[in-house]
């Protein structure tokens, strides 16, 4: 569905991606994990051209995507895009926020005057059905919580009959609870309608927990390429060479309380196992 080749993208004299192939099946829920400036949202906005790539070839559904008026046309009315913010406007309605998804396939005299057809209105309502919000169709988004400001996102996503959905760290604003039925919402959605997503996550236990298959990406490099299960320890520190940013209170303690300096100078980051604990004991089983 997807097929990215040799894609490298440069800001002025540096480089966020290098050379990165991928290949991404029909109806695949893939995740790229990373952490905090490794380069995921630069590869989602090159596969959607909001950011152009410096060198390479990017394919959606046997169309190469290019920056020209009608590649990026054909891009636009494929691939969906849900956000870190959601990216609602909090004074329309749900509804509205949804039909905003339905744009790109309707005149624009209408959208001026807010005027939707009919067909869209029930593909809108539709969408707001799958991702549970129907009894919120008429209410200003502004007053729904986090989670649901994002099942919008997911509905609005839906409502554009997408091929593809890209989403740039859905989760990264919610709780734990919030963010497993966020992501749980768009891997069904995903399955109904065999719609491809590529899901950018910072956190290990989400991408092992709703990725089919995992893309490690640190320094603009793909550093792992499997299923969850294959995602080792040792994987985890290509992916997160920095470790990940937990301070650990035990060395925290230690440091506050140790008078030799050998002791002051033990690294304040988190030494533990990168991964959650419930990977911890099914990788330590098998
Ligand atoms: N518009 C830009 N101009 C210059 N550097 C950028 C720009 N966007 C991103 N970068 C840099 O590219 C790298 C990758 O960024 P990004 O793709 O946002 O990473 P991630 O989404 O994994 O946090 C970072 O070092 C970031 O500072
Ligand atoms: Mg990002």
């Amino acid at each position: 569905m997807i097929e990215i080749r040799n894609l490298s993208k440069r800001y002025g004299n540096f480089e966020a991606l290098h050379h990165i192939d991928l290949s991404v099946r029909k109806g695949e829920f893939l995740v790229i994990l990373g952490a905090s400036g490794a380069g995921k949202s630069t590869l989602l906005r090159c596969i959607n051209h909001l950011t152009e790539p410096t060198t390479g070839e990017i394919t959606v559904d046997g169309v190469r995507s290019q920056g020209d008026r009608a590649g990026l046309r054909s891009v636009r009315r494929d691939v969906a895009m849900i956000f870190q913010h959601y990216n609602v406007v909090p004074r329309l309605s749900v509804l509205k926020n949804v039909l905003t998804g339905r744009l790109s396939a309707m005149p624009a005299v209408l959208s001026w005057f807010q005027l939707f057809p009919r067909a869209d209105i029930d593909i809108a309502r539709d969408s707001l059905r799958r991702v549970g919000l129907e009894a919120k169709a008429d209410v200003r988004t502004d007053t729904l919580s986090g989670g649901q400001k994002q099942r919008v996102g997911i509905a609005r996503a839906l409502a554009q009959r997408p091929k593809v959905i890209l989403a740039d760290e859905p989760v990264a604003s919610l709780d734990p609870k919030t963010s497993r039925s966020v992501l749980t919402c768009l891997r069904e959605a995903s399955r109904e309608s065999g719609i491809t997503v590529i899901c950018n996550l910072h956190q290990v236990d989400y991408a092992m927990e709703f990725g089919e298959r995992i893309i490690g990406v640190a320094g603009g490099r793909v550093v792992f390429e499997g299923r969850p299960d294959e995602l080792t320890e040792e994987a985890l520190h290509r992916i997160y060479p920095e470790g990940v940013d937990k301070p650990d209170p035990a060395a925290t303690a230690a440091q506050a309380h140790a008078a030799a300096p050998q002791a002051m100078a033990a690294p304040a980051r988190a030494k533990a196992s990168l991964l959650p604990p419930q990977q911890q004991y099914t990788l330590e089983k098998t």
